[in-house]
C-alpha cells in the first residue's frame, strides 16, 4: 500500500442535508457516526447559484465537533476569504480550480495561514489543470457533479479523470488526498474507488440512510475499501 495514501477510505459528510436550525446537535451526531471529517460547502451565490454558511456559522459549530472541518470554497474570489475560513475552524480549505487567476500563490496561502489545501475541478475542467501545483497541495477533489446543491445525479464520465489524478498523486510521489463529491451513493462509490479516489463526500444518501448515519459511514467504507485498487489492500 502506498504510505503516501490514507491507510483506509475517508468518508465525509457534508452538512448540506442537515437541520440548519441544529447544527451543534447535527455536527455531534456526525462525529458519533464515526465520520472522518466534516464538509462546509461554501457558496456565495456567484460561482454557484446558491447561497450558504458564512465563516461564523462555521465557528459555531466548531466546538461540537471532534473531526476537523473542511471548507469548500464554491466561491468566486476566494483569495478574500481563505483566512475567515481557517479563523471559523477548518483546517483544510479547498478553492476552485475555475475561481482562481493564480492557483500556485493561492494554495500556498492556505498552507502559509496554517491550514492543509486543496484544490476542486469541476466535472468539465481537465486534470492536468493542477500537474503544476501538485507540490503546493494537499488534497484534490474531482467534482462528481456540478456544483451548487446536494441530491443530484453522480457523473460517471467523471472515473477517468479520477483514474488519471490517482497516476499523477502516485507518479509524484507527494502525499495528496483525492476526493470526490456529488451523488456518492453505495453503488456509485464502487466506479468512484475502483478509480483511486481516497476520500468521499457524501450528503443526501447518507442522510436519507435507512439504518441510521453510523451504518451509512460503515458500508460507505467498506465498500470503498472493497473497490480501492491499492497495492497490498488490507
Ligand atoms: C455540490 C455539493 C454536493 C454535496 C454532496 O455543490 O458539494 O456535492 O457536497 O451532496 P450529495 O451527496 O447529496 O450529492
Amino acid at each position: 500500500m502506498s504510505e503516501t495514501r490514507p491507510s483506509r477510505p475517508l468518508i465525509v459528510p457534508s452538512v448540506l442535508p442537515a437541520d440548519f436550525a441544529r447544527l451543534g446537535d447535527e455536527v455531534r451526531d456526525l462525529c458519533e457516526a464515526g465520520v472522518d471529517r466534516i464538509q462546509w460547502d461554501v457558496m456565495d451565490g456567484v460561482f454557484v447559484p446558491n447561497l450558504t454558511f458564512g465563516p461564523d456559522v462555521i465557528a459555531a459549530a466548531r466546538p461540537h465537533s471532534s473531526v476537523g472541518f473542511e471548507a469548500h470554497l464554491m466561491v468566486v474570489n476566494p483569495d478574500e476569504l481563505l483566512g475567515r475560513y481557517v479563523e471559523a475552524g477548518c483546517e483544510l480549505v479547498i478553492v476552485h480550480a475555475e475561481a482562481c487567476t493564480h492557483l500556485h500563490r493561492t494554495l500556498g496561502r492556505i498552507r502559509d495561514l496554517g491550514a492543509r489545501s486543496g484544490v476542486s475541478l469541476n466535472p468539465h475542467t481537465p486534470a492536468d489543470v493542477v500537474a503544476h501545483v501538485l507540490s503546493e497541495t494537499d488534497l484534490i477533489l474531482a467534482m462528481t457533479v456540478n456544483p451548487g446543491f446536494g441530491g443530484q445525479a453522480y457523473i460517471p464520465s467523471v472515473e477517468p479523470k479520477v483514474a488519471q489524478l490517482r497516476r499523477m498523486i502516485d507518479d509524484s510521489g507527494l502525499s495528496i488526498e483525492l476526493e470526490v463529491d456529488g451523488g456518492i451513493t453505495d453503488s456509485t462509490i464502487q466506479g468512484a474507488a475502483a478509480a483511486g479516489a481516497d476520500v468521499f463526500i457524501s450528503g443526501s444518501w447518507m442522510y436519507a440512510y435507512p439504518d441510521g448515519k453510523a451504518a451509512a459511514v460503515e458500508k460507505l467504507r467498506t465498500i470503498a475499501a472493497e473497490n480501492s485498487p491499492r497495492e497490498g489492500a488490507a
